[in-house]
């Protein structure tokens, strides 16, 4: 399986979205990570359902879901004829996981959980994570870009990756957080199949926007 890069817009021009986005749009194996924040989950906000839907009227890269917000079945609700490649919310919140799961199993082709760097792995059920299709391993405290790499996520996808093996689990790992070519190396090397950059890459001079990417692969 090719590493799959999921650049952030939360680096990007916000008053130009098409302009950054159309930069990357031709790149193979690429995702578009999409960072929801609600003013609760993490202190900071950001955008939610009708900016998704307008940024899926201007590419086709495969949009990537990452929720960062305490009411996730709401945002599942309103995306689910969207075509959103893949969408991530928070082991973290009240919810009964399972249910929320089977009742959008249809509606999505990947549906992700993802865990805060102060939350074990240990503590997500093993039948749960035969039920999702991604784990995202934040590699921040979500809620920000722009931070430093934290090493704990490296034994995290280390312990994914035997889980994997042992119970023949099919989900991908992501790293989400301080990625650049050096710990996108680190992660690859402990076996993630997919990163998400912000910084790294729109926090560059557009003409670098795929130069940066293919560097971390
Ligand atoms: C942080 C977000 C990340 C963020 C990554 O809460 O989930 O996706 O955009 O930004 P960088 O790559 O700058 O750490
Ligand atoms: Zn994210």
């Amino acid at each position: 399986m090719q590493t799959i890069i999921s650049p952030s817009i939360l680096a990007a021009d916000f008053t130009n979205l098409i302009s950054d986005i159309s930069e990357i749009e031709d790149v193979k194996d690429l995702w578009l990570h999409l960072d929801v924040m609600d003013g609760h989950f993490v202190p900071n906000l950001t955008f939610g359902i009708p900016v998704i839907k307008q940024i899926k009227k201007i590419t086709n890269i495969p949009l990537d879901v990452h929720l960062m917000v305490t009411n996730p079945e709401f945002h599942f609700e309103a995306l689910k004829d969207s075509e959103i490649e893949n969408i991530t919310y928070h082991f973290e919140i009240n919810c009964d996981h399972h249910a929320m799961i089977k009742k959008y199993r249809n509606n999505y082709k990947s549906i992700g959980l993802s865990v805060k760097p102060s939350t074990d792995l240990e503590s997500i059920p093993l039948d749960l994570l035969k039920e999702i299709d991604l784990l995202l391993v934040m590699s921040v405290e979500p809620g920000f870009g722009g931070q430093s790499f934290m090493p704990n996520a490296l034994d995290k996808i280390d312990y994914l990756n035997k889980l994997k093996k042992e119970n023949n689990l099919k989900l991908q790992i992501q790293v989400d957080g301080g990625i650049n070519q050096d710990t996108a190396k680190l992660c690859l090397d402990k076996g993630a199949h997919n990163l998400v950059a912000g910084s790294y890459i729109f926090g560059k001079a557009k003409d670098q926007y795929k130069t940066q990417i293919e560097t971390l692969r």
